[in-house]
């Protein structure tokens, strides 16, 4: 079976004051911490071999509130992102956990209406390579994403926050990798923002031909910001499939 991993680490700064003492991934969402809805995501999928990646003011705070993953019927290990070098960088450090298992990562403040379930299901039988979800945003939001251009069937190219998106498809934080991803991050130099980022990871699995893609079910919320934040809240608590 596929391992999970979460990254839940970073500044959060776009929150701030929410943020001052506490990770943006343990704010509440609907009834519970936020990181809450990536680990009932990974165990709805069957997943329940799960790393979890945060920074080290907040780690044992994420301790405290996961544990073992008992509660969860699942397994937690956790490590430390030193400093905010990039969802890549923090990814890199998931190379010894997945042991050359393939791997599904989720982005912990990333929120869905429905299960991603189907996504890890068409990974499963895909032979090799990657799979990303993506989802219509509206025009004017594309510079907030990852920004997919398709031909067909496929991707052609991702574009990180573009100023100009080409398409309103936005590459959402779920990403599926084979045991290829950690040579592929060690070949990403930091963009010029100075982060590694997953959008290089993915336009290499581009290059090579072996990235798929799938499309979001139902809504989806990078609670990153105050109003995305309230609105990934109704969306939880509006949701039954979280209850
Ligand atoms: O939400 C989807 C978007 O997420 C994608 O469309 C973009 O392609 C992708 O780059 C990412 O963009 P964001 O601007 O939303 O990334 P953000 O900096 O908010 O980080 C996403 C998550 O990763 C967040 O939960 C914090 C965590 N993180 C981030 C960085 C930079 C880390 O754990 N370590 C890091 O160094």
């Amino acid at each position: 079976m596929h391992k999970g991993v979460i990254i839940a680490g970073g500044l959060g700064t776009r929150l701030h004051p929410l943020t001052k003492v506490t990770s943006k991934h343990l704010l509440p969402v609907g009834n519970e911490p936020m990181v809450f809805h990536s680990v009932k995501q990974l165990t709805t999928a069957g997943i329940t071999d799960i790393l979890i990646v945060t920074n080290p003011q907040y780690v044992g705070d994420f301790v405290n509130a996961l544990g073992s993953g008992k509660e969860f019927g699942c397994e937690f290990t956790y490590r430390v992102q030193e400093e905010a070098k990039g969802i890549a960088h923090a990814l890199a450090l998931a190379e010894g956990f997945a042991g050359g298992s393939r791997i599904v990562v989720l982005l912990g403040d990333n929120i869905f209406e429905k299960p991603i379930q189907h996504a890890v299901n068409d990974f499963h039988a895909q032979q090799q390579g990657a799979r990303v979800l993506l989802k219509q945003v509206a025009w004017k939001d594309g510079e907030r994403y990852g920004i997919a251009t398709l031909n067909g069937n496929h991707i052609v190219a991702i574009e990180e926050k573009p100023p100009h998106p080409k398409s309103n498809y936005a590459v959402v934080g779920v990403y599926c990798y084979d045991a290829s991803v950690f040579d592929i991050i060690r070949t990403v130099a930091p963009s010029a923002r100075g982060e590694y980022e997953i959008t290089a990871v993915n336009n290499a699995y581009i290059r090579r031909r072996q990235l798929e893609y799938g499309l979001v079910q139902g809504k989806w919320v990078d609670a990153g910001t105050f109003d995305s934040l309230a609105e990934a809240h109704q969306i939880l608590l509006n949701s039954a499939e979280w209850h």
